[in-house]
């Protein structure tokens, strides 16, 4: 069974060389350690793992704040990519945002992180603009993506209306229902 957990300084601690691995295959400019160990400490921070068994195959920290969630950091396991997970972990902050009734959720991304980009347009990210020589490492620009949740709240009252004939059927959304099936998985 997969779960999602919440990592705590405990969790941290627990699975820090997992996490440490998968950070450091899967980015150009690692996080450190103390990084993470910050975030688990930040009120605002929500810092959340999909694991299996004792397995963690991916994460995800975000910040909620003033109204908006900016995603800080996404990876999945390279062994387990293209699996649906990045999206189950993109769909519960979504979730989360929604249930706290931000108005929207914000990221950036390099322009060269295609599978990324990819990822967020399925999950109905638009592009916004650009944030120029952001990345200090290579001094890429980065894509300013976001999210608008009013729109998922209005999108979800057609849905409501269009049964009674009086708006547009909206297009089918990708639910966690779907990525369940797709990658069977079961959450805690
Ligand atoms: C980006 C990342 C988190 C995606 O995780 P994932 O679990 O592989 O993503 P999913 O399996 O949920 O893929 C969802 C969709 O994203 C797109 N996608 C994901 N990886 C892709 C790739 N390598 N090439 C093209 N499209 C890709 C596809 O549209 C995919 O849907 P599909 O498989 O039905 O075609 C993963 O590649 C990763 O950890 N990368 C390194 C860290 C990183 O770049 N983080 C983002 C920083 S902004």
């Amino acid at each position: 069974m997969i779960s999602l957990i919440n990592i705590t300084q405990e969790a941290f601690t627990l699975y820090h060389d997992q996490i440490m691995a998968i950070e450091e295959v899967s980015f150009p400019s690692p996080w450190k350690a103390r990084a993470f160990l910050e975030e688990t400490r930040n009120p605002v921070s929500h810092f959340w793992a999909l694991k299996e068994g004792e397995q963690i195959l991916g994460y995800i920290c975000f910040w909620m704040y003033a109204g908006e969630v900016h995603l800080l950091n996404i990876a999945v396991h390279p062994e387990r990519r293209r699996q649906g997970l990045g999206m189950v972990l993109v769909e519960k902050m979504k979730q989360f945002a929604l249930s706290q009734n931000a108005q929207r959720i914000y990221l950036e991304v390099r322009p060269s992180n295609l599978a990324a980009r990819r990822l967020y347009l399925r999950t109905r990210f638009e592009e916004k603009g650009r944030r120029k020589r952001y990345y200090t490492d290579t001094g890429e620009d980065a894509i300013i993506m976001a999210f608008e949740c009013c729109r998922e709240v209005h999108s979800g009252l057609d849905e409501a209306t269009s049964t009674k004939g009086l708006s547009p059927v909206s297009e089918p959304r990708d639910g966690l229902e779907h990525f369940r099936t797709k990658v069977h998985l079961q959450f805690q």
